[in-house]
Order: structure tokens, then C-alpha cells, then sequence
């Protein structure tokens, strides 16, 4: 595998190559009417909404009980910006594709300065969340909000998509859709894959709430805060830092 990747701005957004190189392809992408196109800021829980997804959409739930009539859905997943920036960090770690995270201290400014790959967290978050309030079509979901009550999110989901699954097969999807059972799921399929090194840091780290209370110092976090105040200040969007 070849070095790890250095960082330009593409667009105005810092990117490697290993996201620009098919760029024409990306920018001429158009969504069938049926599809359901998930978006997230890196580390929001692509993964796991990914997953949900594809189990209501390809186990028994569809064919049973939705209406045909899915268009154009979006669902966004936004996640607190210091779970984030942990998640983030360890996955630049064990990433042979992703650049080198150097020092926790610097990453902090990095992620606040835009610098991490794929740009601005406050510009991503804020940007999606002013477009799903003029737009019926994008379904807004916290990760804390599914950790908290991931029955509530998926119900909540399920609305959005036109689904009714009963109770047994939302069980169902909770149940494969879990921490523990896609740590198990994703163990295997990532068996052979050259780019992430798992005795680094495992992709299924930890799925928590919170954990940045384990790297961010005092000082980092006073520090942080006011930077995020200042960065957010305009906003109505509120993230959960704990639950
Ligand atoms: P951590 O590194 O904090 O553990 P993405 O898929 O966008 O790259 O996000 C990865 C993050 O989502 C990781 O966070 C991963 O553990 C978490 N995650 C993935 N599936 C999860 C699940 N079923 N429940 C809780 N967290 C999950």
C-alpha cells in the first residue's frame, strides 16, 4: 500500500485524491426515483444508518407493508462534533487511505479550522440542517438521538420511508442493526480488507456517547467551547454532548 495520502483543497473543501480522482462520475451521479441517499459528515454513523436501511429496505419489512411510493428521499445523519472528532481520529489511525492524524493536540485546530478530510463539520452539519427545514424530503437524525432511543429513530424513519413494519420485525431490525451484532457482521467483511489495519484502532470502536471525555483535557474542552460558540453562534441546531 502506498503512503498515506497528502490533503489539498478541492472545491474549497480539503480532500485527497482517493475522492477527487472520479470526480466527473460523483458530479454527473443522478438518483433514481427510488432511491434513499444517506449523507453524513465522516464518523456521523454512515455505517449504521447504512445498515438500517438496507434491513428495512431488503428484509421482510418492504415487501409486507410499504407504500410504493418512496421519491427522492435524503436522510442526514449528524453526530456531536467532539464524538466526532475522537471517532475521527483513531479512524486516521487505522486508515492506510486517510492522511497521517499527527498529534491529538493538533487535530482539535485542524477539525476547527477545516482541515480534516472532506472540510468543515460546522459548515456540513449547518448546511444540511438550514436544507431539511425547506425541504420535506430530507429526513435530520442525530446519532445521539439513536443511542439514546434507536426504537423512536427507526420509528421516526420508518414514517419518513413509508414503512409500517410490526413489532416483531421492528425488533428485528433492532436486533441486527445493534452495536454488538454488526461489530460481529462487520468483523467479517472486513477480514480482507487491506486499507484499514484493525489492530490500530477496530472500525467498531466503541458507538458511544461521550467518549471524548477520555481524550479531550480541561483545557481543551474550555477551549473548544468557545470555538464552537463563536462557529455556531447563528444557529438554532443543538447537539447533544452527552446523554
Ligand atoms: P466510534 O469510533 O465512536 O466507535 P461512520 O460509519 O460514519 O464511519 O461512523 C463510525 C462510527 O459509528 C464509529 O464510532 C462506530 O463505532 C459507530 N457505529 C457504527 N455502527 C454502530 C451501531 N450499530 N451502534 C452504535 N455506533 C455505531
Amino acid at each position: 500500500m502506498a503512503q498515506k495520502p497528502r490533503t489539498f483543497k478541492f472545491e474549497g473543501v480539503t480532500m485527497t485524491h482517493y475522492f477527487t480522482d472520479n470526480w466527473e462520475k460523483v458530479k454527473n451521479f443522478k438518483a433514481k426515483p427510488d432511491d434513499v441517499v444517506i449523507a453524513t459528515y465522516p464518523k456521523a454513523g454512515t455505517t449504521w444508518m447504512s445498515e438500517i436501511v438496507d434491513q428495512l429496505f431488503f428484509g421482510e419489512i418492504r415487501r409486507e407493508s410499504s407504500s410504493p411510493s418512496i421519491f427522492d428521499r435524503m436522510i442526514y445523519v449528524a453526530r456531536n462534533p467532539k464524538d466526532i472528532m475522537v471517532s475521527y481520529y483513531h479512524f486516521d489511525r487505522m486508515n492506510k487511505i486517510q492522511p497521517d492524524p499527527g498529534a491529538w493536540e493538533e487535530y482539535i485546530d485542524k477539525f476547527n479550522t477545516g482541515q480534516l478530510v472532506f472540510g468543515s463539520w460546522y459548515d456540513h452539519v449547518q448546511g444540511w440542517w438550514e436544507k431539511s427545514r425547506s425541504y420535506s424530503r430530507i429526513c435530520y437524525v442525530f446519532f445521539e438521538d439513536m443511542r439514546e432511543d434507536p426504537a423512536r429513530e427507526i420509528s421516526r424513519l420508518c414514517s419518513f420511508l413509508g414503512l409500517s413494519p410490526n413489532e416483531t420485525q421492528k425488533k428485528e431490525v433492532l436486533r441486527k442493526t445493534g452495536f454488538e451484532e454488526m461489530k460481529k457482521s462487520m468483523a467479517d467483511a472486513l477480514s480482507n480488507n487491506d486499507e484499514f489495519d484493525e489492530s490500530v484502532s477496530p472500525f467498531m470502536r466503541k458507538g458511544i456517547v461521550g467518549d471524548w471525555k477520555n481524550h479531550f483535557t480541561v483545557a481543551q474542552n474550555e477551549a473548544f467551547n468557545e470555538e464552537y460558540r463563536k462557529k455556531m453562534k447563528e444557529s438554532d441546531l443543538k447537539f447533544k454532548m452527552e446523554i
